[in-house]
């Protein structure tokens, strides 16, 4: 257990992109990498070069257990079958270990067969984005934790030595809090790829979409840090401009038929969570939807 003055020792399971940059930063900070364990004996050795320390192993074996803490950053589908395998190889060993996984969208539930044996259990997950490319910052960044009380304990300490920020999360849903997640990450992404083939079908340059859009949406982004949803909200719906809605509407009927659904789905959104008048505002919203191109035939 980690305890003051005791020098910490981390095995990773799953030596993937958060597995590498939790590992790395962690032992920057001085503590001891154990085994890091992968599907395959080449993907474990590439990780331990990245995080600079461990043991790399090609399948789960006892070293995992020669650590104080397992973190285990495989993919969500398969942390439980992870930790049912972990649960075999070690037994009554697993009492007095912290087992901490780094899903969004699963909560420390998941790693019950541990938490059978004593292990103490829980999930530690950074809000950020970890592509291919160099790691990410993490310092200031939020940790969504749940678990039991030692297991806690445990991710507040790592997370406050990286210097991120943990969050104590208290939904009954998880997954809801992981959503979040996704609306403001990857659907922004799905959002300005959209928006930036809509202007190359207009005769812009990719180069040139991105360098139109971009300014728009980072000065969106700052007016909503600095002023609030509401204040920065602009455009035809803010205006009560439904006409314009309308020929947008028209317009998006020659793409893909996602686009429109997309756009009349944000267009909903908008009026649920930024109109001071949802009622009223989905109300416009149908009437500029019948005279779409679904609508046109009714
Ligand atoms: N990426 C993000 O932006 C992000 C952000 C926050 C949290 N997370 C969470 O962090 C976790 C890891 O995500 P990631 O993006 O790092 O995934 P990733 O890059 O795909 O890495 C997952 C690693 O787990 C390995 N693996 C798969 N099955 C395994 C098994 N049965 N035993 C041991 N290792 C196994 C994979 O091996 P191979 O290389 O051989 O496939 C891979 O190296 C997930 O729970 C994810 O939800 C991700």
């Amino acid at each position: 257990m980690l305890t003051q003055g005791m020098s910490e020792t981390l095995s990773i399971v799953g030596a993937g992109r958060v597995g590498r940059a939790l590992g790395r930063q962690l032992h920057g900070l001085g503590w001891r990498i154990g085994a890091v364990t992968g599907r395959s004996l080449p993907t474990a050795r590439a990780a331990v070069r990245a995080i600079g320390a461990g043991y790399p192993a090609g399948t789960l074996t006892r070293q995992v257990l020669d650590s104080t803490v397992i973190l285990i950053t495989t993919p969500d589908d398969v942390i439980e079958s992870v930790a049912k395998r972990l649960a075999q190889i070690g037994g009554e060993e697993w009492c007095g270990k912290v087992v901490l996984h780094t899903s969004g969208a699963n909560d420390s539930s998941v790693l019950k067969p541990l938490a059978d044996l004593g292990a103490a259990t829980g999930s530690m997950h950074p809000m950020q984005t970890f592509g291919n490319q160099r790691p990410p910052e993490l310092a200031g960044r939020i940790f969504g934790i749940d678990g039991g009380p030692i297991a806690l304990k445990a991710a507040r300490k790592m997370i406050r030595q990286i210097g991120g920020v943990a969050v104590r999360l208290s939904g009954a849903n998880k997954a809801a809090y992981h959503a979040a997640g996704s609306f403001a990450c990857a659907h922004v992404l799905a959002l300005m790829e959209t928006a930036v083939r809509l202007l190359m079908a207009q005769g812009f340059t990719r180069r040139q979409a991105i360098r139109a859009l971009l300014p728009l949406t980072r000065q969106t982004l700052d007016n909503f840090e600095s002023v609030g949803p509401r204040p920065a909200w602009t455009g035809p719906m803010a205006r009560g401009d439904y006409s314009t809605v309308q020929r947008h509407v028209k317009a998006l009927a020659d793409f893909p038929p996602e686009y429109l659904a997309a756009y009349e789905a944000l267009s909903r959104l908008k009026a649920v969570v930024l109109s001071s008048q949802p009622a009223a505002t989905l109300r416009q919203l149908d009437r500029a939807f019948r005279s779409g191109p679904k609508g046109r035939n009714k």
